[in-house]
């Protein structure tokens, strides 16, 4: 294998210096952390799951207009992406009560949501990515007004578009974490997509028997992760059929 320059290691992934100057190699690893790296586990496959599930999803998100940093998937656990400075903000877009929402506010898990909630998380692992309010983000200047009206549309797109992809497929889309970088073009920055999208950073509940298809399963122990991210694989036609 040819060795590349590391750049950065995260928890489920590693980002290695690219072929071409502003292009990184996003790298999925099986890893698996939860409670802020307090449970570790590996989950077997994951990375080359979400490789396929995220490529396929932002490859669609592309089509529709969203800016991605996404380029191609260059093997099984790798994708070419263009580089980013990451916005140090976590989004979180929530249609149904569920997880942290559901503890802090007492709403039943389950409870769909008269409107779709976004909510914002300041990226630190020390802090352990606090809840913060838009008057965190403009007095820190962790990102400009601008900004923040780019992302918040393009998080409801991305909800929009994604809710529709999984209820075709018989899954409800709970929730779900979305990070965003900039990209500079002379003085000028804009913002895009980044990171992945995969049933690591989604709630995806079975429409008829409300089975968890995402990483709940590894945070609440409940087993068959490997599983049920290849059943969100296949049935977003991404495995072979059987038979
Ligand atoms: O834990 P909480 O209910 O706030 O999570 C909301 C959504 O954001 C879930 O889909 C979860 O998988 C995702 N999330 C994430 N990374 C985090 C925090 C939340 O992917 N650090």
């Amino acid at each position: 294998m040819v060795r590349r320059r590391q750049i950065y290691e995260g928890k489920a992934k590693i980002l290695y210096e690219g072929p071409e100057p502003g292009t990184l190699i996003q790298y999925f690893k099986d890893d698996a952390t939860a409670f802020n790296a307090q449970k570790r586990g590996t989950i077997s496959g994951k990375g080359v799951l979400n490789n396929r599930i995220s490529e396929h999803i932002f490859t669609a998100l592309q089509t529709i207009g969203v800016p991605t940093h996404f380029i191609r998937r260059l093997n099984m656990r790798e994708q070419l992406i263009r580089q980013v400075e990451i916005v140090p903000i976590e989004v979180v877009v929530r249609n149904v009560a569920a997880g942290s929402l559901s503890k802090r506010l007492g709403i039943e898990e389950g409870t769909q949501l008269p409107r779709t909630i976004i909510e914002y998380y300041y990226k630190d692992d020390a802090l352990g990515d606090p809840l913060i309010a838009d008057e965190h983000i403009a007095c820190f200047g962790w990102a400009s007004q601008d900004e923040m009206n780019d992302i918040a549309d393009m998080a409801i797109r991305v909800n929009d578009f994604m809710c529709g992809l999984f209820a075709a497929i018989g899954i409800r889309l709970v929730d779900f974490k979305l990070e965003f970088g900039r990209v500079w073009d002379g003085d000028y920055a804009r913002v895009i997509l980044a990171d992945e999208i995969s049933p690591d950073g989604c709630r995806l509940w079975d429409m008829k028997t409300s089975e968890k298809l995402d990483k709940d399963r590894f945070r609440l122990d409940l087993g068959g992760e490997a599983e049920a991210y290849q059943e969100i694989a296949r049935r977003l036609g991404l495995l072979p059929e059987e038979g």
